[in-house]
């Protein structure tokens, strides 16, 4: 927006218009963001554009205290000088000008920060003009404050600039333009508010999903951080597939309910140090089913996916898997992924009737079941992107799991006695038909 020079005939008309469009816009592009550091970048442009002023600092209020988020200072920017304020605070109180504001919840116009008067309870920190050798002069600062009335963070611009696009004498802040941008702080306070609960929101759904995880897995032995790690795994996996940020993020809660099913299985059979027999197999398997059954019929799209996950998890690209033995491109993208995460995990991890594999173990075994047990496609972007598969495992590292027994069922060897026959290959089915 274009800023007209002051006592010009018609011109309170023009910039009326141009504030309102200004806000209008704002407004418009505000209802898409999806992010409050977006929101607050397009605030400090606007509220520049608006104040047709040098510089613009948002804090926001967090906990008691006013955090930075973000400078911007046309100036400095000029001279390659970057605001280096990137963990600086200040608490709200009456001290500083940002703290009054917040405080208070009045705007402040001060014409010029080193001619404050005695009264004044707060004082101006010529620190960062020093450091940048910059002068600051005029300042508005305005509260941002919700619809409830609640501070949530400041806005601060600085040295109004008399004329138009950014040029002229350093002059007082129109009262008229510090109207508008109360406006637009108003604006941008209640979508950031909206922002936050959404978050909330979020976080919330996530610790849900976790404590209900948690709570089924009570009586099962995958612990040690498997959900978070087979979880993150399945989001990259299923990202490199094709699939955008947002069925990713549906992808992180949905693959954590894979085994939801198990809290229906008995103890005796998932806690059996040991090989299960055909019966108790048969048992086991129902764990598919029954996540499937608990999922199903859910409007919200992560329960929708976390039941497709659920049923389909150990189906098997040869379709010899179960519940329903799918083959191919018939099982779900979903259970393929998560089929191969899952496994991937589960013999890394010790569990209560195996020891864990050594990883080369396991990157054979993952090759070799390619094509028959998992979608090959997915194997190969597997090991396309070890190295982050890597930095999820070591960013998750297994807590101090039950020792695998010795005595019976599947013997742990070390790495220098294995040696690969066909009844380890027979092992290794059965410890991934168990373990994951
Ligand atoms: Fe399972
Ligand atoms: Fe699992």
């Amino acid at each position: 927006m274009a800023q007209k020079k002051q006592n010009q005939p018609g011109q309170d008309v023009e910039d009326t218009i141009d504030y309102l469009n200004l806000l209008v816009t704002s407004g418009l592009a505000l209802g898409d963001m999806e992010d409050s550091g977006e929101l607050l970048n397009m605030m400090a442009e606007t509220a520049m554009i608006m104040g047709n002023c040098e510089g613009c600092t948002v804090y926001e209020a967090d906990d008691g205290m006013l955090r930075f988020k973000l400078s911007r200072n046309r100036v400095l920017e000029a001279r390659g000088v970057k605001a280096a304020l990137k963990n600086y605070t200040l608490p709200i109180d009456l001290k500083t000008a940002a703290g009054f504001a917040a405080t208070s919840q009045k705007t402040l116009n001060i014409p010029d920060v080193y001619s404050l008067p005695p009264e004044s309870p707060f004082s101006f920190n010529p620190t960062f003009d020093v450091m940048t050798n910059y002068r600051s002069r005029s300042m508005l600062v305005i509260p941002m404050c919700d619809s409830r009335g609640k501070v949530l963070g400041v806005l601060q611009l600085i040295n109004h600039l008399s004329s138009e696009h950014f040029t002229g004498e350093i002059t007082p802040f129109p009262q008229r333009v510090e109207a508008y941008l109360k406006a637009l702080s108003s604006q941008c306070g209640v979508v950031l508010r909206n922002l936050r609960m959404a978050e909330d929101l979020r976080l919330s759904r996530i610790e849900t999903v976790k404590k209900f995880v948690k709570a089924s897995e009570y009586h099962d032995t995958d612990t040690g951080g498997h959900i978070e790690r087979m979880s993150r795994y399945s989001v990259l996996l299923y990202r490199e597939l094709g699939f955008d940020d947002a069925a990713c993020e549906v992808m992180r809660l949905a693959a954590m309910l894979h085994d939801v099913g198990k809290i229906s299985t008995p103890d005796a059979v998932l806690k059996k140090p040991g090989r299960l027999t055909a019966e108790e197999f048969e048992i086991m398997k129902l764990h598919t089913v029954k996540g499937y059954e608990v999922l199903r019929g859910a409007d919200s799209p992560f329960l929708q996916m976390g039941a497709t996950i659920a049923y389909t998890h150990h189906e098997k690209w040869n379709g010899e898997g179960y519940p329903r033995g799918l083959k191919g491109a018939d099982i779900p993208a979903e259970g393929r992924v998560v089929a191969l995460a899952d496994v991937f995990d589960a013999l890394c991890s010790r569990r209560v009737y195996k020891e864990s594999w050594p990883i080369d173990k396991v990157f054979d075994e993952l090759h070799a079941c390619s094509g028959t047990h998992f979608d090959p496609e997915i194997v190969e972007i597997f090991f396309d992107n070890l190295d982050e598969i890597l930095e999820i495992k070591a960013q998750f590292p297994a807590s101090d799991p039950p020792a695998a027994p010795t005595a019976i069922g599947v013997q742990a060897k070390a790495p220098a006695e294995e040696k690969k026959d066909s009844s380890e290959q027979v092992e290794a089915v059965q410890d991934m038909k168990q373990a994951s």
